[in-house]
């Protein structure tokens, strides 16, 4: 479904926390520099999740799916109804913090997206600015892909480098980091939206 009043995909964007790539993706959006995007709704299973408020300030309609009180299929399927009832076609992780069930994915497949903090393959998982740094990489970054049923596994849609200098802790390399993915997940989202791109196995490859 699209959005009656210009075409636009609907997008939805699913947080925990700061949700600082939520708000870069808006005001990219907002400043046209995503054509053919409209943030539909920003989405938290946690209800202090500070990315809300910023969400609000700039007009989105916020939602909290608490996992209290619920299984993961519950949460799931009522994040899914949330999604959905909004005609939402695009999802967007953005620092959300719990790993999504094959059942989720399999609703979103090729329209879900996530941010990473490292070059993947490398350092999936958690912490990854720091598994950087202990492991000595000179040069580290961030990953936007599709989502599959691996842990920070499906294809790539864009990376960014930034170099790891040897005072660098983990806080320093993630500062750096993080101005890139602003970057790099409005860029993902437009080339997304365009539809100018085609997945041939692992292979994200513009048109
Ligand atoms: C980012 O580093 C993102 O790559 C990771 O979680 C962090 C979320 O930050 N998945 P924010 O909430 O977008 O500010």
């Amino acid at each position: 479904m699209s959005d009656e009043a210009g075409g636009a995909r609907r997008v939805g964007i699913l947080i925990s926390g700061r949700g600082s790539n939520m708000t870069a993706l808006a005001d990219a959006v907002a400043e046209g520099r995503v054509p053919g995007a409209r943030i539909r709704i920003v989405l938290s299973d946690r209800p202090r999740a500070a990315g809300l408020e910023a969400a609000r300030e700039r007009g989105i309609e916020t939602a909290v799916v608490e996992r209290r009180g619920r299984t993961r299929e519950e949460h799931e399927r009522e994040i899914i109804e949330a999604l959905q009832g909004r005609g939402v076609e695009l999802v967007c992780l953005a620092g959300y913090m719990r790993l999504l069930s094959p059942c989720f994915v399999g609703e979103f497949r090729g329209r879900l997206l996530n941010i990473h903090p490292s070059l993947l393959p490398a350092f999936p998982g958690l912490d990854a600015q720091r598994q950087a740094v202990e492991h000595g990489v000179r040069v580290s970054g961030c990953t936007v892909h599709f989502v599959d049923e691996t842990l920070d596994g499906g294809p790539i849609v864009t990376q960014r480098a930034v170099p790891v200098l040897d005072t660098d802790t983990p806080d320093d390399l993630a500062a750096r980091i993080l101005v890139e993915e602003h970057k790099a997940y409005a860029e993902a989202l437009a080339l997304v939206c365009s539809g100018a791109y085609e997945i041939h196995g692992r292979r994200v490859l513009k048109r």
